[in-house]
This record gives structure tokens, C-alpha cells and sequence, in this order.
């Protein structure tokens, strides 16, 4: 099952068609979750008894809304919907427990005007046992790219594992992607670098980190695509002309479990199409 959170905002809007195609791609039905968080409105200046009611009514309209936006999108997709009391976050964490993947908006109603990323998109990204796909707005025309960030660590095989996935369903090009920096300490005068022998390692460790999906999905079409860049940098560029950008939740320096890794956390940013952070093993 696809889960997708609704706010009632634009993003999230955009989240639930995303999640009705992708229901429709993996052959999996779709629900629709939204939290009804009462926390916040338990002040004592309220009249505290009467907001449960209208906040279950003004939920469940809001969820009969994202079902339509849902059956419209994708009418052959079996769509339900869920009304649960509790923070978001949390709430998308549980439904997430026995979801194939969660789609939600990179922004949802709260926040400032400028926030790039809402709280509760962030912390379902960081702390999901499963895929977690962010989506910035309503989608632009089809590219037939998608985009995987490759590391030399095992960190990352669960999310080439999705990225093979996902471009063998929509039958798109996979562009695996490794962005490397020479150490800022290294810029110095005396060292001297053979760039096309690292350019080829870095080749290299990208061909072996990507071999056992390759043999796994023989039809998909890849792309090895090795950059000097930042790899936030790198994978913001790709974004512009890809349909989608696949990292895993944390990388080679894994210190803090419970937060997402800086290259995850700066790609759901920047990144210019929906990420998919997926959880390393
Ligand atoms: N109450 C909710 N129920 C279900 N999904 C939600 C809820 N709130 C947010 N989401 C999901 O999370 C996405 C991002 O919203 P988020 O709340 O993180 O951003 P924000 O409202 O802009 O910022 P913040 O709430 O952190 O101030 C939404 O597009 C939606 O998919
Ligand atoms: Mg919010």
C-alpha cells in the first residue's frame, strides 16, 4: 500500500497525484492519511470542548476532497482514506510501518514563507522504514530520467534498489550519479593531481556499487555520471531535467541515526523534482 499525508495544501495535492500514479505503476492501492493534531488548540482561552467535533468535520472533508483529486487522477487505483488523531509526524511514521512508500509535500500549511522544507516532511524523511518520496509541486512534463546518488558505501544499495525500480516501471533512463571533492587541505601548491586517473577510479567505484542492480534489471538503461561538484550541488543540477532523484537516508558518515544525512537533507531542499529518500539497511 502507497500511503500519502493531506494537509490541504498545494503540496500536498500534488503528493496525492504523484502517489495515485505511482499506486497505478507498482499495482498497489493508495490511502490517504490526515492527522488531526488537538494538541495545539488546548489552550485555556479556547473553548476546548467544541473543537474536536468541528476538527473531525473540517478532517473529513478535507480527506473527501483528496480523494477525488485521487480517483480523478487515477480512476483505475483503489483509494481509501483515514482520519487519525495524533502530530503528524508520528502519524505518518505508524501508517508508514506497513506501507511500501509514503508521499507527502515538501511544505504543507504551516511555516514561513520562505522554508524550503516543512517539519513534518523532515522528520518522516529522516526516521521512515520505508521510501519516503517528497514532492514539490504539481509535476512538470515527463523527462524520462531518473537520477540516483551513488556512494561507495552499502549505506546506499537500498536506494539503487528503488532508483532500478522505479525506472524500469516507467521505462526511463537511470543517470547514477557520483559527485566528489578533492579535501580542502589538498589545495595547495606542491600537490599535483592526475585528474583523468581519478576521474577513472571514481568511474570505477561507481561501475562496481551499481553492478548486482545492473544484472537484476538488464533492460534498464544507465547512465555512469561522475562529477567534481558538491554532491548537493551536483544532484540539484540533474533535478532540472529528471523526473524524479533517488538518495538514501544517510550516507558514508552516519553519525546521528535519527536525523537525515546532510546530502539527503540538501537535496530535498534544492532538488527541482521529487526526492525519494529511502532508508539505508
Ligand atoms: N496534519 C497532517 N496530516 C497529514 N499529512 C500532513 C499533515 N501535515 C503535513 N502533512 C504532510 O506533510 C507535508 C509537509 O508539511 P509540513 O507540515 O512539514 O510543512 P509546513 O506546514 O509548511 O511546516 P510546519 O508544519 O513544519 O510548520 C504536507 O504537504 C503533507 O503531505
Ligand atoms: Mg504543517
Amino acid at each position: 500500500m502507497i500511503i500519502a499525508g493531506f494537509d490541504g495544501s498545494a503540496a500536498a495535492k500534488a503528493a496525492v497525484e504523484w502517489a495515485a500514479d505511482d499506486a497505478l505503476r507498482m499495482g498497489m492501492p493508495l490511502r490517504i492519511v490526515h492527522a488531526v493534531d488537538r494538541w495545539p488548540y488546548q489552550i485555556a482561552a479556547l473553548p476546548v470542548q467544541e473543537w474536536p467535533d468541528t476538527m473531525a468535520r473540517a478532517g473529513e472533508k478535507l480527506l473527501a476532497d483528496a480523494e477525488a483529486i485521487a480517483r480523478a487522477r487515477q480512476p483505475a487505483v483503489a483509494v481509501d482514506t483515514r482520519l487519525v488523531q495524533g502530530a503528524p509526524a508520528a502519524v505518518l511514521l505508524e501508517a508508514g510501518g506497513e506501507a511500501a512508500e509514503v508521499v507527502v509535500g515538501s511544505r504543507g500549511l504551516g511555516g514561513f514563507a520562505g522554508m524550503l522544507l516543512g517539519s513534518v516532511s523532515m522528520h518522516v524523511a529522516g526516521q521512515a522504514r520505508c521510501p519516503v518520496v517528497v514532492i514539490r509541486g504539481a509535476q512538470g512534463p515527463v523527462r524520462g530520467e531518473i537520477v540516483v546518488g551513488v556512494e561507495d558505501t552499502p549505506n546506499c544499495v537500498p536506494a539503487l534498489a528503488y532508483a532500478f525500480e522505479q525506472a524500469k516501471l516507467r521505462g526511463s533512463m537511470l543517470r547514477a550519479l557520483h559527485a566528489w571533492q578533492l579535501p580542502v587541505h589538498l589545495y595547495s601548491p606542491g600537490f599535483v593531481y592526475d585528474m583523468d586517473d581519478i576521474r577513472n577510479r571514481q568511474l570505477k567505484v561507481v561501475a562496481e556499487t551499481i553492478a548486482a542492480c545492473r544484472k537484476e534489471y538488464p533492460d534498464v538503461k544507465v547512465v555512469e555520471d561522475v562529477r567534481q561538484a558538491h554532491p548537493v550541488e551536483a544532484l540539484t543540477e540533474a533535478s532540472a531535467v529528471a523526473d524524479l532523484v533517488v538518495v538514501g537516508s544517510h550516507g558514508r558518515n552516519a553519525l546521528e541515526r535519527s536525523l537525515l544525512g546532510s546530502v539527503s537533507r540538501g537535496a530535498l531542499h534544492h532538488a527541482r523534482c521529487p526526492v525519494a529518500v529511502v532508508p539505508t539497511a
